[in-house]
């Protein structure tokens, strides 16, 4: 029998009074499903006068995800805003704190002058208050290693790494001669890339981006190729193309400076595609399918309550983009490799694919770039970022599961669930989402990797990339966020100096990189680990849902744990790596897109 199905106008119309709608889905008392509602049309009315309310404006800070609209719409992102100016102001004076014990340090050192001078000068005792965790433990010291190079691309920068598969063209040529002495057992790119042991990281696509004026910056679109050594199973680095100039390819056989410089010019070029990526990963993704909700659902419904979780202050973040980092010579104009005209380029171009939302459930994606197998076993020795974002991922399906099957005993008791079922052909129409599951897809299963995905997007995707990951891992002098002098036309470059950022530059880069960290969060009931439990909004579901809440803050305390406790081993490795690896703490990092 077909569940009964009422169009959300007929119901509007049916329901006489409109109840007046709100621009959270905040309402009191128990939230329900819409067949169990004791008064169905009050609910509709309620739904129809929100999806009124709210209009599906222009995308901010590219084409991707729609932004709120109308009388809701507005008064919702400004007062997001609101909410996300309080934090704002915090950080800020923690930055202006921080950044003027640096400016005295520098002064007292007479400027920055050597490559020692970054290390410490802008480090030791140094970001105390905007900071207070500390870099990420061994990024400085073993820098220029090239384990912690190859070994970013499975933790800290995890997105743009991909295997060159069996039947792909090679994206770009390495001597046979050379690629034996590095490699050796007679390897060529060939031999590597048919035993599935070579990979690439491509970002000559940034060659087209437009540098910005404001300072005088240098261009460079680097793509790298790592392998897998077949002795010691290590990940390490094969070679850097610039793409750019002279479009000299580099080795670990070049001279240490040269080489050096190569991972640097990349590093540039990495952390405009991680930044960039985590706005469509994370905001755009979220707010696409959040704004279909609204359109969709009640207040009173169970998923709508999470989904508001999950979104706190959600729709501050593309306003602060395009007002403070994005603005004509703002920030980014200021401190990136390329100006905010290429950064909403990527954002366009790069929303319909990486933008997809099953695409970007953390194993399709994995096997979609050739990182795990069918089974989703790592082609790895250690894979740092999956381990931890696999165990988030899990604990929040454990916890989505019970709360799925708490509200629909049945499958039948989904499919009459209509508000969900106009979520789904809201999402992929009006919201305009790539790749939502279809209304035909609609199962509980379906439904928990939804909203298990949602969960991951706001967590997980956002800080393993933003957040505070960079004031942490991405540090100076070797994690250079442009190129400030001419890239060499030869090799053989002696100074390194010259391609620094200047301590003025360096001191507005690191205050801007802190502005993401949200360190109080942990002591504030904010961290993701929290979620569940320190949410008002918790009153209104369920008790299996309230009890699966506490095993997740038992399972998420655990992770944070066994994160807190790693350490280096006799070898001086964590994981395999010259680092340790704790950006997913879910003690630390926020469960929403803080900024
Ligand atoms: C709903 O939640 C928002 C944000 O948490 C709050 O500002 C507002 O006062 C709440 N409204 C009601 C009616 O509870
Ligand atoms: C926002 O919505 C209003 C009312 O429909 C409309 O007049 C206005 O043009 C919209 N603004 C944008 C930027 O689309
Ligand atoms: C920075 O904050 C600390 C306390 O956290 C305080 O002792 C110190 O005086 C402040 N320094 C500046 C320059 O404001
Ligand atoms: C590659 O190495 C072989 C053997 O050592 C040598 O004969 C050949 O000239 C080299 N080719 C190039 C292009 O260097
Ligand atoms: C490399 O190739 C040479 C010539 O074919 C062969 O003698 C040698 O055993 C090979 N070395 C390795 C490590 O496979
Ligand atoms: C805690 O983590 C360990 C592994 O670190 C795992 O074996 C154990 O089952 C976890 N316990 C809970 C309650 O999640
Ligand atoms: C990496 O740095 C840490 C901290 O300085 C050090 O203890 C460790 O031995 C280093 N590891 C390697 C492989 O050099
Ligand atoms: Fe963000």
């Amino acid at each position: 029998m077909k569940p009964p199905y009422m169009p959300l106008a007929i119901a509007a119309l049916a329901a006489g009074a409109i109840a007046a709608p709100s621009m959270y889905s905040n309402a009191s008392g128990a939230a329900c499903i819409p067949q169990h509602d004791p008064n169905p049309k009050q609910r509709a009315a309620g739904v129809s006068a929100r999806s009124v309310g709210f209009i599906y404006g222009p995308s901010l800070i590219g084409e991707a995800a729609p932004f709120p609209n109308g009388t809701l719409g507005n008064a919702r992102s400004r007062s997001d805003y609101n909410t996300w100016s309080i934090d704002r102001k915090k950080i800020d004076s923690l930055i202006a704190n921080d950044t003027q014990a640096m400016g005295v340090s520098i002064q007292l050192n007479g400027g920055l002058k050597t490559w020692q001078d970054y290390e410490k000068v802008l480090y030791d005792g140094q970001l105390k208050n905007s900071n207070p965790r500390g870099v990420t433990p061994g990024m400085i010291a073993n820098a220029t290693q090239d384990l912690l190079f190859s070994m970013e691309r499975l933790s800290e920068h995890p997105y743009a790494v991909r295997r060159v598969m069996a039947n792909e063209a090679l994206p770009f040529p390495l001597g046979n001669n050379l690629t034996a002495k590095i490699v050796g057992e007679n390897a060529t790119l060939e031999s590597l890339r048919d035993s599935s042991r070579l990979f690439i990281v491509d970002h000559s696509y940034q060659k087209d981006y437009k540098l910005a004026t404001v300072v005088e910056r240098y261009p460079v679109a680097c793509s790298a190729y790592f392998y897998i050594d077949s002795k010691s199973g290590d990940f390490l680095p094969l070679a850097i193309r610039t793409n750019v100039d002279m479009d000299l390819t580099y080795t670990p056989l070049d001279s240490a400076n040269d080489w050096l410089l190569a991972k640097m010019m990349f590093n540039a070029n990495d952390m405009f595609h991680a930044q960039m990526l985590h706005l469509v990963i994370s905001h755009d993704v979220t707010e696409s399918v959040h704004q279909a909700a609204l359109h969709t659902l009640s207040e009173n419904h169970p998923i709508m309550v999470i989904l508001e979780r999950l979104m706190l202050q959600g729709y501050s973040s593309r306003i602060v983009g395009e007002e403070l980092c994005f603005n004509p010579g703002g920030h980014w104009d200021q401190l990136m490799v390329y100006s905010q005209f290429s950064c909403r380029d990527f954002v366009t171009d790069r929303w319909p694919i990486d933008g997809r939302f099953q695409g970007g459930y953390l194993e399709n994606d994995l096997k979609a770039r050739g990182l795990i197998d069918e089974k989703g076993e790592s082609l790895f020795r250690s894979f740092p970022f999956y381990e931890d974002a696999k165990e988030i991922r899990d604990i929040y399906k454990a916890f989505f599961t019970t709360f799925i099957n708490s509200y629909y005993g049945t499958e039948n008791d989904l499919s009459g669930d209509f508000e969900i079922r106009n979520w789904f052909v809201e999402a992929n129409t009006k919201a305009k989402g790539h790749d939502f599951p279809k209304e035909e897809q609609l199962t509980k299963d379906s439904l928990i990797d939804v909203l298990s995905h949602f969960a991951f997007a706001t967590s997980v995707s956002h800080h393993s990339t933003n957040g505070g990951a960079p004031i942490s891992s991405g540090t100076l002098p070797f994690h250079i966020p442009a190129i400030y002098t001419p890239i060499p036309k030869e090799k053989g470059v002696t100074d390194l100096m010259p391609y620094l950022p200047d301590a003025a530059t360096a001191v507005h880069y690191l205050g801007f990189m802190a502005s993401f960290n949200r360190p109080f969060y942990g002591d504030s009931g904010r961290a993701l680990e929290d979620v569940f439990v320190t949410a008002d909004s918790m009153t209104r579901l369920n008790s299996e849902t309230n009890s699966a809440a506490k095993d997740f803050l038992t399972g998420m305390h655990n992770l944070s744990e066994k994160i807190r406790g790693r350490q280096f081993n006799n070898d001086g490795l964590s994981q395999g790596m010259p680092f340790i690896y704790r950006t997913l703490d879910p003690a630390y990092i926020p469960f929403f897109c803080a900024v």
